[in-house]
């Protein structure tokens, strides 16, 4: 293990147009995360109110514009990531940052699931893109499985999204007068979210009770279409961990590599360090 003293050389800094990059990506996924998780909190009003809100806060990332600053946000944003992950020397690593190393590299594999699902979905078998489509999906028909996951993408993404958030704008003269209310906001949002998730559950619930028709609604998609997208997600996933593996692998070995170099230069060979000892005693 190294010493802590070079602790300091582990954070190298990233050139202006690296940082820009990352702001500006996290700043895009942070804005459709929160546009999306107010709308689960439209679910306290009921399954329609959610879907009808939806096609309004969500309809400016299903146009070509917002697809394209969405998936392009997400894939530079992850490259950048995995980048800082290669670049940094893994000596010693702040509990904060490991935080967000470690909540930052688990989202890809939880999101991957859900957009495959959605969009995927939806792009090759006509799949809805509904609140009440979704809502029959986790709640009904995984509730053990595909529910949690979603509460857990919901809450690794917020955190990760507001530690990422916070070491952007701390040291703005605003700051302090402001962190009250971004604090609040902060806790509010992912508790609505979820309160809204399960009260729509709820209500999806009461309406496959009372109507015997509702439940036969969402006989939608056959097991063909389920595995053909779960071969697709798998795979992404596969990739995904392929290059995360990859990046450890060369970060790894490009810093055994240096390591390696430096005790060459320390260890002068003997006749030089002889040549020195002699130049020192008689200079
Ligand atoms: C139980 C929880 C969730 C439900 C019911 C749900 C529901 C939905 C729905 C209805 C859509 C389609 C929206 C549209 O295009 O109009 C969607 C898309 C999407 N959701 Fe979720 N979502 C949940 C959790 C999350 C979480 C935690 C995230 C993380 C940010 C997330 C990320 C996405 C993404 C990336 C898309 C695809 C957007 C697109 O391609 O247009 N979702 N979700």
């Amino acid at each position: 293990m190294a010493p802590l003293a070079s602790a300091g050389a582990t954070a190298r800094r990233h050139p202006p147009i690296v940082r820009t990059l990352r702001l500006t990506t996290g700043l895009i996924l942070f804005s459709f995360a929160t546009s999306h998780f107010l709308n689960h909190a439209c679910g306290i009003l009921r399954l329609p109110a959610m879907d009808a809100v939806r096609l309004v806060l969500l309809w400016p990332w299903r146009t070509a514009v917002g697809q394209t600053l969405l998936y392009g946000s997400l894939l530079i944003h992850g490259g950048l990531g995995l980048y800082a992950i290669f670049r940094r020397r893994h000596l010693w690593i702040p509990p904060s940052e490991l935080a967000q190393i470690l909540l930052g590299l688990s989202i890809p594999p939880l999101i991957i699931i859900h957009a495959t699902n959605v969009r995927l979905g939806y792009l090759l078998f006509g799949l809805p893109l509904t609140y009440p489509w979704l809502i029959y999906r986790y709640w009904f028909l995984s509730p053990f499985v595909g529910l949690p996951r979603q509460f857990l993408l919901l809450l690794v993404l917020w955190i990760h999204g507001c530690i990422g958030l916070r070491s952007a704008i701390r040291f703005k003269p605003w700051y302090p007068r402001w962190m009250p209310m971004l604090a609040i906001l902060a806790t509010l949002i992912p508790v609505l979210a979820i309160s809204g998730i399960i009260d729509a559950g709820h209500d999806f619930d009461a309406r496959a009770a009372q109507d015997q028709a509702f439940l036969a609604r969402f006989k939608l998609q056959t097991p063909e279409q389920t595995a053909a997208l779960s071969r697709i997600g798998e795979t992404l996933i596969l990739i995904y961990l392929g290059l995360v593996g990859a990046v450890f692998a060369l970060s790894g070995a490009r810093e055994w590599h240096q390591r390696r170099f430096r005790a060459v230069n320390h260890r002068l060979p003997r006749w030089q360090a002889g040549a020195r000892a002699a130049r020192v005693l008689d200079p």
